[in-house]
């Protein structure tokens, strides 16, 4: 774990050129990074925040590796043009199976991934050492869950379930209701008889389905949100190198590859987002 956070914290000479007020990138497929980059902005209101929402390709995690790291690639390239401090890979899938590569290719730039953080988180919570994963195919058959976490304590058994279904179902807006409940309980069952007491949330889309989750897991299962660990990790990155900016920024800029009004309104029950900047970007124009 130490070398871990060191590799994380570890501040390379080109970015000590970056300044305070350099903005934080955050990225996502859809909609579902939105949950780390609003406690992001809840934790750290005088940053300059930039989100980039794939909603013209999501999901991603049902594509191969190939075609996730290519997409991860075009929207760095997009995001580098506001030379962030830090880009946040909001992404479960592009977490797991991209971010070496976007390090090795934009290797001036720093990353900040969603897995690390629920795993320390999830390896604090656990008492019987029993952790249930749910994400998407893509994250879970990569294997980075168990890898990591068995590499920190090999006593820990690690549950997986992929769970395709519910990143379409969280963008078109079925947070609740008999269908999502079905969804999930057919999801999770199986990680419960398992006895699981911790349950990651492997995909940043799930935090939006708590609610739902909570009525199949009860309140023995502790849940995992990846965003608000990660959020306490760039808050932690910002201090220790001495990044952290107090401006009087208010409203983060979103941009999407597609945004149909109605997506516009899911969006908005989620986040209010009168007053934000929102703007469309054609994202395959980028390499
Ligand atoms: N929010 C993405 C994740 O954390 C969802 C991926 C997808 O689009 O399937 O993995």
């Amino acid at each position: 774990m130490k070398h871990l956070e060191k590799r994380l914290f570890n501040i390379s000479k080109q970015n000590r050129l970056l300044n305070k007020k350099s903005p934080i990138a955050i990225f996502d497929s859809g909609i579902g990074g939105l949950t780390v980059a609003k406690k992001v902005h809840m934790l750290l209101p005088g940053e300059k925040i930039i989100y980039f929402g794939d909603t013209a390709r999501v999901p991603y995690g049902t594509k191969s590796p190939e075609t996730i790291r290519q997409y991860a690639i075009q929207i760095t390239s997009f995001l580098i043009k506001f030379k962030p401090k830090l880009i946040v890979i909001a992404c479960h899938s592009v977490s797991s199976l991209g971010k070496k590569f976007l390090e090795n290719r934009f290797n001036t730039y720093h990353f900040i991934d969603v897995i690390n953080p629920s795993i320390e988180e999830a390896i604090k919570i656990t008492k019987n050492k029993k952790i249930g994963v749910i994400g998407t195919p893509a994250t879970i058959s990569s294997e980075r869950y168990p890898e990591i976490i068995k590499r920190i304590d090999r006593k820990i058994c690690v549950y997986q379930a992929a769970c395709p279904l519910l990143v379409p179902l969280v963008e078109e807006g079925w947070i609740d209701g008999d269908v999502i409940e079905a969804v999930l309980r057919y999801y999770i069952s199986d990680l419960l008889k398992k006895q699981i007491d911790t349950l990651i949330l492997g995909c940043t889309h799930y935090p939006m389905l708590k609610r739902a989750i909570k009525k199949i897991t009860g309140n023995s299962v502790h849940l995992v949100d990846a965003s608000d660990a990660t959020a306490k990790k760039v808050k932690t990155f910002m201090i220790q190198n001495t990044l952290l900016n107090s401006s009087k920024e208010k409203f983060p800029t979103l941009y999407y590859s597609d945004l149909p009004e109605y997506r516009k309104k899911i969006m908005n029950n989620f986040w209010k987002t009168d007053g934000f900047v929102i703007k469309k970007v054609n994202i395959e124009k980028e390499l």
